[in-house]
């Protein structure tokens, strides 16, 4: 799958999936710049544009940052929005705090990064969120993730309607567990061969940022390997 010179910004670059993204990005020919609220990796990431220290919950954050991508690719074709955070809490004994926060992460660092990119995303343009395989049918300590995810994929459905006239599509991967280090720490009797790794969800993001996956809109797609 090619990308041929496709300006992508990638936000939660710095991250797990987010490395992973730019790299396979990066490998398909793109440009990519990835936007982070971590600091920059001091090594940086290939030839990926670092921008880090950046809250995207913040629409001037976002603007700024969003602008600053497009100005170093020389334009934007496509949006990727990773930046994101799970947190296991009962209702029972949890906090309502953790609801916003996680509405913050999950969905307002989306909104904001993708009312930022509009301005300079075209026809053919796309945004990819990632919302979660777990909110489609959520078990007990998840409700506030859940519900911030579940957010990411009516938000997804919205904008994709909103955005055809402007032939900019929309869609959403809904991953369950990824083979991440901290996953495996929280997990560590679990079968790690049956989740999905982050390079082979990356490659499920290069494909919707490919031509070949032009006629994909409002879709919510699980990515759940064999879990
Ligand atoms: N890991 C899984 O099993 C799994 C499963 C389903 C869905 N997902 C989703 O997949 C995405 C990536 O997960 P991951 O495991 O790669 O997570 P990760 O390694 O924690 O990476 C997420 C990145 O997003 C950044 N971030 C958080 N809040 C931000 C903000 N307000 N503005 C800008 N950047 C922000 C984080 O920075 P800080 O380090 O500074 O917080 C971090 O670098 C998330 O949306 C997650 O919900 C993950």
């Amino acid at each position: 799958m090619q990308l041929d010179h496709l300006r992508v910004a990638i936000t939660g670059g710095f991250g797990a999936l987010g490395l992973a993204a730019v790299q396979a990005a990066l490998a398909a020919g793109a440009r990519v710049a990835a936007i982070d609220r971590a600091p920059a990796p001091s090594a940086g990431i290939g030839a990926a544009s670092c921008i880090g220290g950046v809250d995207l919950a913040d629409p001037a954050a976002a603007a700024n940052a969003l602008d600053t991508a497009a100005k170093a690719m020389g334009g934007l074709d496509a949006l990727v929005n990773i930046a994101g955070m799970f947190r296991y809490e009962s209702v029972t004994d949890g906090n309502a705090d953790t609801w916003d926060l996680l509405y913050r992460v999950n969905l307002r660092t989306a909104v904001a990064a993708s009312q930022a990119a509009l301005k300079h995303l075209h026809a053919g343009g796309r945004i990819i969120n990632i919302g979660a395989a777990s909110a489609l049918k959520a078990g007990a300590g998840v409700a506030a993730y859940t519900a911030s995810k579940s957010g990411v994929m009516r938000f997804t459905e919205s904008l994709a309607e909103e955005l055809k006239e402007r032939d900019i599509t929309v869609n959403a991967l809904l991953p369950s567990i990824l083979d991440t280090p901290p996953n495996r720490a929280d997990m560590p009797k679990a079968d790690f061969a049956r989740w999905v790794k982050p390079e082979q969800l990356a490659d499920v993001i290069v494909f919707l940022l490919s031509k070949q996956s032009s006629a994909i809109t409002g879709a919510l797609i699980p990515v759940t390997g064999r879990v």
